[in-house]
């Protein structure tokens, strides 16, 4: 899932129960009344959901199966030449279905076994503390729904796809699942929000539209780029810049375009160092620290 709150369509509950997912002007399905409606429905079952439940099974369309189908199969080329090691090979090893849209509670026992790791539902934004705390309980709050079929490539939020497509498969493996698992435990760490969505920038500029060289090719690891159809086209085009913690901790980001700027490790083992050195070591003074310095320097 996607950090920050703009990013979400925001969900709301009337008195008499009704659940509105509030879709902006610009969304691709804002003036399709039988999209919102199904938003709506998608959002209410998640809603309704405790934990400790199994997640709500939603009974997918023929026009969702399909954008599915679409997107995995418009994919799997692009992965096959721009995805790190780790994810191609858990694509095999998961299993996920390619021809319809699985269930969560199937996208956990295909990636439980592997990895531990388990879905459950989200009906829009979880508060960041929630939804990096659980990782370190191997727990993934995922959406259910579905991009609009109008533009079965572009997504303005995340949705099932990008939860499990992108997601799914790196919780799969043991580098990368053990990065989410290690933002988690910092998170609990952490007693002051600020420092909190410090290291969800960290998150956003590695697990989501992190690069990595593995044997001398650029390849992605994040999993923003790797279930964005368009993103993984451009990442190469992109200016790189070293991994840094402080800067990407401190950068700005704009949801709503590509990512001008990517941050590039130079193997997998640099992201494990860098990266989840700082998940692995990180506290409130020594993020505040690096907080005091960035402002310093700025
Ligand atoms: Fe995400």
């Amino acid at each position: 899932m996607f950090e920050e709150a703009q990013l979400y369509s925001p969900v709301s509950e009337g008195e008499d129960g009704a659940v509105t997912v509030h879709l902006a002007d610009d969304h691709p399905g804002a003036g399709d009344p039988d999209y919102r409606e199904r938003r709506n429905e998608i959002a209410a079952a998640a809603l309704a959901w405790s934990p400790g439940d199994a997640p709500p099974a939603i009974e997918y369309t023929d026009t969702e199966h399909e954008v599915w189908r679409t997107v995995c199969r418009e994919l799997r080329p692009k992965h096959d030449s721009y995805a790190v090691t780790e994810y191609r090979d858990a694509i095999d090893r998961v299993g996920l279905p390619t021809d319809r849209v699985p269930q969560l509670d199937e996208v956990t026992a295909r990636v439980a076994p592997l990895s531990g790791w388990r879905y459950v539902p989200a009906a829009a934004l979880v508060p960041l503390r929630e939804f990096y705390g659980s990782l370190e309980h191997r727990v993934f709050h995922s959406t259910q729904y579905l991009r609009h079929p109008a533009v079965p490539l572009y997504t303005p939020e995340p949705d099932i796809i990008h939860e499990v497509i992108g997601h799914g498969h790196l919780l799969a493996t043991p580098t990368f699942g053990e990065l989410h698992r290690l933002a988690g435990e910092a998170t609990n760490r952490l007693q002051d929000d600020d420092n909190v969505a410090f290291l969800s920038r960290v998150f956003w500029f590695s697990l989501e539209f992190g690069v990595v060289v593995e044997d001398g090719d650029l390849r992605a690891y994040g999993a923003g780029i790797l279930s964005s159809y368009g993103e993984i086209d451009e990442f190469g085009g992109m200016e790189h810049r070293p991994l840094d913690i402080v800067e990407m901790g401190t950068a700005d980001y704009d949801i709503t375009h590509y990512q001008p700027v990517l941050y590039r490790a130079e193997s997998v083992a640099e992201i494990v160092a860098v990266v989840g050195g700082f998940f692995a070591s990180c506290t409130d003074d020594s993020i505040a620290a690096m907080r005091r310095g960035a402002k310093a320097v700025a």
